[in-house]
């Protein structure tokens, strides 16, 4: 698999760098960065910490996908459209792990699964999948009596708020529970929780890499359904599992549990 890297030189792009050279089976071909990234035209394999691997980075879009079966981006939202752009017209499918993306940001994603294969999904492990299963399971079952928040803590570097996963479990709770309505904090004097409200709250602090809980309060008792992340490699295996198995797929847009 001859694969690009998008937001090469941040957190996630260079463990995937180095996990994609640690493969053994996988030809890296190109690093995009940032056009302002100091790093700019530095070799991404001393960037990853894996030595030197002859491919530098380069903030040129096209330029960086050249010759490559799939790209994975983790960048930021505002950067996607111009690589979704890209990688339709040159035939580059895209596994993209980018959060906060906005309207724009989706339909350039539906335009480019229109001509490429394309997996977006907020959160590359499989355990929070399962988690998303579990908690729309445990809504149902449980039923109108529970209450429903989601907590989620990340890292004082996080640029979003909340984050794509929690948004990702809230969809799972308003599928098996349509008509609650979401609030991102609660200040003064709120009243009383009404019964179809379901809060998303975000801690952010120090270097944790990304915990979920799921709260379902009832009557005398409660759940925490939970997910905490201890390594960032998760999302970048995932994300890199996601690549190896959309190579060849037709365009259209693939949940992360189509393709893991
Ligand atoms: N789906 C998942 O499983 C998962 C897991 C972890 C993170 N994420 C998401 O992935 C994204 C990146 O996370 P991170 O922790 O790796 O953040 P990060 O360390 O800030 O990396 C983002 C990188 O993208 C670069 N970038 C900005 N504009 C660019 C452009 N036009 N072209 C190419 N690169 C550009 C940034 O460069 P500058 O710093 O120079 O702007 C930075 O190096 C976030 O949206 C995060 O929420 C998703």
């Amino acid at each position: 698999m001859k694969l690009a890297v998008f937001g090469a030189t941040g957190r996630m792009g260079l463990a995937i760098a180095r996990l994609a050279h640690e493969s053994g089976d996988i030809q890296l071909v190109g690093a995009i960065c940032a056009g302002s990234d100091p790093n700019l035209g530095r070799d991404i394999g001393e960037l990853a910490g894996v030595g030197t691997i002859g491919v530098v980075t380069g903030a040129d879009v096209p330029s960086g996908l050249l010759g490559a079966d799939v790209v994975i981006d983790f960048s930021t939202a505002k950067a996607v459209v111009p690589l979704l752009d890209a990688a339709k017209k040159q035939k580059v499918a895209v596994v993209s792990g980018t959060t906060n993306l906005g309207e724009v940001e989706r339909a350039a994603l539906t335009a480019a699964a229109s001509k490429v294969a394309v997996v977006w999904a907020p959160n590359m492990s499989r355990g929070v999948q399962v988690l998303a299963e579990v908690v729309a399971h445990a809504v149902k079952r449980l039923g109108l009596d529970f209450d429903v928040e989601i907590v989620e803590t990340h890292h004082r570097r996080k640029v979003d708020a909340p984050s794509g996963t929690a948004l990702r479990l809230a969809r799972a709770v308003h599928d098996a529970r349509p008509g609650l309505s979401e609030t991102y904090g609660r200040q003064g004097e709120v009243g009383a929780r009404p019964d179809d409200e379901m809060a998303v709250v975000a801690l952010r602090g120090g270097d944790v890499i990304g915990d979920h809980v799921v709260h379902l309060f009832g009557p005398g008792e409660r759940l925490e359904l939970i997910h905490r992340a201890t390594n960032r490699d998760l999302f970048a295996r995932g994300a890199i599992a996601a690549a190896r198995q959309i190579v060849g797929r037709g365009p259209g847009l693939y949940e992360l549990s189509d393709v893991l």
